[in-house]
């Protein structure tokens, strides 16, 4: 008798222990939410492309606004945008390190895209991409150059890998090659 008891007992702990309500109307469940898996990708294109991070992923260390418009640099909240980075000579030879990574290829060295020095840029002109002389940079803010390099556009590729830190420096360095007002 006594071992029967015991026995009832525990089956009635156990499945009370096992007992969940399903209704999440009633009552919801913190497991019930969305969650992001290990390895979780968003669809890939193709089988061979590696993973790509979920919809919606944050860089650590936070995200640039994204400026929706088919043309980003010329709205006026890029062009608008103050530059954080004063104009040393350190910012200077940081940005010329950078803008000979990513813009001598197209614009050349000095910035004045001489095509038979260049040839990719021949080779796009004949795609009509011409490269142009960087000399009308004299008239834009740094606001707008800034979003240029992340954007391209219309016909410049754009180069948002460039950290935003080192875009302000590279603007800086333009400013070197082509003195506002010079
Ligand atoms: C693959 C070639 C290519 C590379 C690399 C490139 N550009 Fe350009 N860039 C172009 C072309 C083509 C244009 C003209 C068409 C346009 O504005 O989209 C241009 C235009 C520009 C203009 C606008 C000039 C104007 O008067 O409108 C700026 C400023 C500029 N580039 C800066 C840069 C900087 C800074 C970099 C490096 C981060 C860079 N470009 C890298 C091809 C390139």
């Amino acid at each position: 008798m006594r071992a029967r008891v015991a026995l009832l007992a525990s089956l009635a702990a156990l499945s009370l222990g096992c007992w969940e309500q399903n209704s999440a109307e009633w009552f919801a469940q913190m497991k019930e939410q969305p969650a992001v898996q290990a390895l979780e990708s968003g669809p890939k294109l193709h089988p061979s492309q590696p993973l790509r991070p979920p919809a919606g992923t944050i860089p650590f260390g936070g995200m640039e606004a994204r400026i929706a418009s088919p043309l980003p640099a010329f709205t006026p909240e890029a062009r608008a945008l103050p530059n954080p980075v004063a104009n040393t000579p350190e910012s200077q030879a940081r940005g010329k390190y950078v803008f000979n990574i990513y813009c001598k290829v197209c614009h050349g060295a000095d910035g004045m895209a001489k095509l038979d020095t260049l040839p990719v840029a021949q080779r796009l002109a004949k795609f009509g991409a011409q490269p142009v002389p960087l000399v009308t940079v004299r008239g834009y803010t740094d606001g707008f150059l800034f979003t240029k390099i992340r954007y391209g556009k219309p016909l410049m590729p754009g180069y948002p890998q460039i950290p935003a830190r080192d875009r302000w420096h590279v603007v800086n360095y333009l400013r070197t090659l082509f003195p506002t007002g010079g």
